[in-house]
């Protein structure tokens, strides 16, 4: 397979700064050793201080300036920071809480995706970059719009997402009525409708809504952004060749990824590892002090992994943590290295450019406590001399071979929405699920790709597991049937059919695989089921009666893990220790090695070797290697 030259870069706000410094900031970006400067997502209004009235000479002064020092521009178009006079125009465009409150204007992200007004003035602007910069030389990459979904804004209440969901039920349900009516199963409490124009969202109910009504409206909105998305990406390549990503955000499921990925040239994240550790990975106490400042060692990993699929095998980190940030609930700086680590650890994932976020601390504003590669007063920041360090390291050593691994996990937006809407259990989510499945591979020393629920060819894998996705196709299904792998399901993988209703016959409806699931409880975390040889199902089981060979038992006798032929069944959420030793004895079936790792040490293959990643503030002997605490190893295989 052939290799690609890793490159770092910087996102930088021009608008942000006097004029007369530009010049120095780039070439102080082109000594640093970076490639990339991405410009422009926030810069809506000095591009348009008043509707039509288009102030971009200082964008091409801008662009001018950074491409000439050497550096490639990647330019944002600026969407998610509509300002005030767009509102003015448009005092309807707000995205609405689900408590039917607009939400307000003085951040970002404040517009409603089904919003027809504000799309237009979002198309106009976009229309005017991409006219002006489509053939610019140093314009060598796009970014459209800025973290979609973040701030919790890919859901909006509004009166215009109203309009806009009816209309995509009578599209679905090809206008009959009757048609959902039976698909939903309304004649359950006598909601049965007439129309498809008496259909609300579902905020507000008594008590809680059709879980089929939910389940649609997570749909349209995902498809809100998805199109919404597409218009930019339209207009961009009807004026540009460059590519086109956007930088999607951590943990973040409630827009389909890979509908809106199969629009872009290549996907991106945003990668905040402390900020995460607190505001979002899940992780107890003791795991959160022990990695405060280094970031949870798979959290980091998953997204890499989730968003190389996302990309079609092409990303990027387009804004990594180079410091302490403002908005987790505690701000600590990274331990020395760290920063260097985190910037490996994507490369050997397979990152093709890491940049920094941001070049220069700004003084003023919400972000005035999040650090940049420079202090507010220019002088070098801690996280500089690192990102200098690894532009080194790219120039001496060899690069990154990319690989297809042996294990490969499936990620299902649409069953992160069906979870959402019916968790079943306080605390449960599919992308905890299989964020845990993941952690349990990983710490066997397992590199794993993520694959989208499209994935037809598993040539290659050995091991393949859909934990949860809860609508599995019948193409799916067929292609699973096809593959030489391993095929773990469970827990709930096929409990309901494409409408959110229970099948019959029962799930999983697996040809292949006697297994019925009989009933299902969720758990108190104080009464987890204890299985036989050694660990737990934690949130979630499953009652299963099946002829199929039992594995493993819960310790009340019922069956917990079966096998039959290639199919395996798990009926329930392990924690770690359960589905470390079940997956562990299954790979050594299955021929896949396996190493067992402290939970700071995780490693990654590529084609040509073998990356280790120390998060660890002890050194750690494994596999006959030392690493050193906070550290990035290679060793050929
Ligand atoms: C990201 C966002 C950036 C900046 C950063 C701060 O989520 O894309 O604009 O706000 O967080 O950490």
């Amino acid at each position: 397979m052939s290799t690609l030259k890793r490159t770092l870069g910087v996102c930088y706000y021009p608008e942000q700064w006097p004029r007369e410094i530009w010049k120095q900031d780039a070439q102080r970006m082109v000594e640093a050793g970076l490639t990339w400067v991405r410009i422009g997502e926030f810069a809506w209004q000095s591009l348009e201080p008043a509707a039509g009235d288009y102030r971009l000479e200082w964008l091409d002064d801008a662009i001018d300036v950074l491409g000439r020092a050497g550096l490639k521009v990647v330019l944002g178009t600026p969407t998610a920071t509509p300002p005030r006079w767009v509102l003015a125009k448009h005092p309807d465009m707000l995205a609405y809480d689900d408590q039917g409150r607009p939400r307000g204007f003085g951040s970002r992200r404040h517009y409603c995706f089904s919003h027809d007004g504000f799309r237009k003035e979002a198309a106009q602007i976009v229309t005017q970059l991409a006219q002006r910069y489509g053939a610019n030389p140093y314009v060598a990459a796009w970014q459209t719009d800025n973290e979609y979904g973040c701030h919790d804004t890919t859901i909006s209440y509004s009166p215009a997402a109203r309009t806009a969901f009816q209309q995509w039920l009578r599209v679905r349900y090809e206008g009959d009525i009757h048609a959902l009516n039976t698909a939903w199963g309304n004649v359950f409490w006598s909601m049965t409708y007439d129309d498809f124009d008496q259909i609300d969202l579902p905020n507000l109910t008594v008590t809680e809504p059709n879980p089929a009504h939910s389940l649609a409206f997570r749909r349209f909105s995902s498809d809100q952004v998805v199109s919404f998305n597409r218009a930019q990406v339209d207009i961009i390549r009807a004026h540009s060749d460059a590519p086109v990503t956007h930088n999607y955000m951590g943990r973040i499921t409630d827009f389909d990824h890979f509908a809106v990925g199969s629009d872009l040239d290549f996907a991106s994240w945003d990668s905040y590892p402390l900020g995460f550790l607190e505001d979002r990975s899940g992780m107890d106490a003791a795991h959160q002090k022990h990695f405060a400042r280094q970031g949870d060692p798979d959290f980091q990993a998953f997204h890499h992994d989730l968003y190389r699929s996302v990309g079609g095998g092409r990303w990027w980190v387009m804004e990594q943590q180079p410091g302490p940030v403002n908005w987790a609930p505690h701000n600590p700086a990274p331990l020395d290295g760290m920063v260097r680590l985190w910037t490996w650890e994507a490369f050997a994932h397979g990152a093709e450019a890491v940049c920094y976020f941001r070049w220069r601390q700004a003084p003023f504003a919400q972000e005035q406590m999040h650090a940049g590669l420079l202090r507010p007063d220019s002088v070098a920041a801690a996280g500089l001399s690192e990102a200098c360090e690894v532009a080194r390291e790219l120039s001496d050593t060899p690069d990154v071979v990319p690989a297809q691994a042996r294990v490969a996990l499936m990620f299902d937006y649409d069953a992160d929405f069906a979870w959402a809407v019916q968790p079943h259990g306080a605390g449960l989510s599919y992308f905890g699920l299989v964020f845990e499945t993941y952690r349990a591979l990983r710490s066997l020393g397992l590199s794993v790709d993520i694959v989208p629920p499209s994935k037809r060819d598993f040539a290659g894998y050995t091991l393949i597991l859909l934990p949860g996705m809860l609508y599995v196709p019948d193409a799916l299904k067929r292609a699973l049937h096809l593959c030489e792998g391993q095929v773990v399901l469970g827990p709930r993988t096929g409990a309901r059919n494409s409408e959110m209703a229970i099948p019959v016959p029962l799930p999983p409806d697996w040809a292949g695989l006697d297994v019925t699931v009989a009933a299902v409880e969720s758990l108190r975390s104080d009464t987890p089921v204890a299985l036989r040889g050694g660990g737990y199902f934690t949130g979630y089981r499953e009652q299963i009666e099946t002829n199929a060979e039992v594995l493993e038992y819960c310790a009340d006798g019922q069956p917990a893990f079966v096998r039959q032929g290639n199919f395996y069944y798990l009926a329930g959420w392990g924690d770690q220790p359960a589905l470390r030793r079940l997956f562990d004895t299954l790979c050594n079936n299955a021929g896949l090695e396996t190493i067992s790792l402290p939970d700071g040490v995780r490693c990654r293959d590529t084609g040509a070797e073998r990356f280790w990643f120390n998060f660890d503030t002890t050194a750690h002997s494994v596999a006959g290697l030392d690493l050193p605490a906070i550290s990035v190893t290679r060793s050929a295989f």
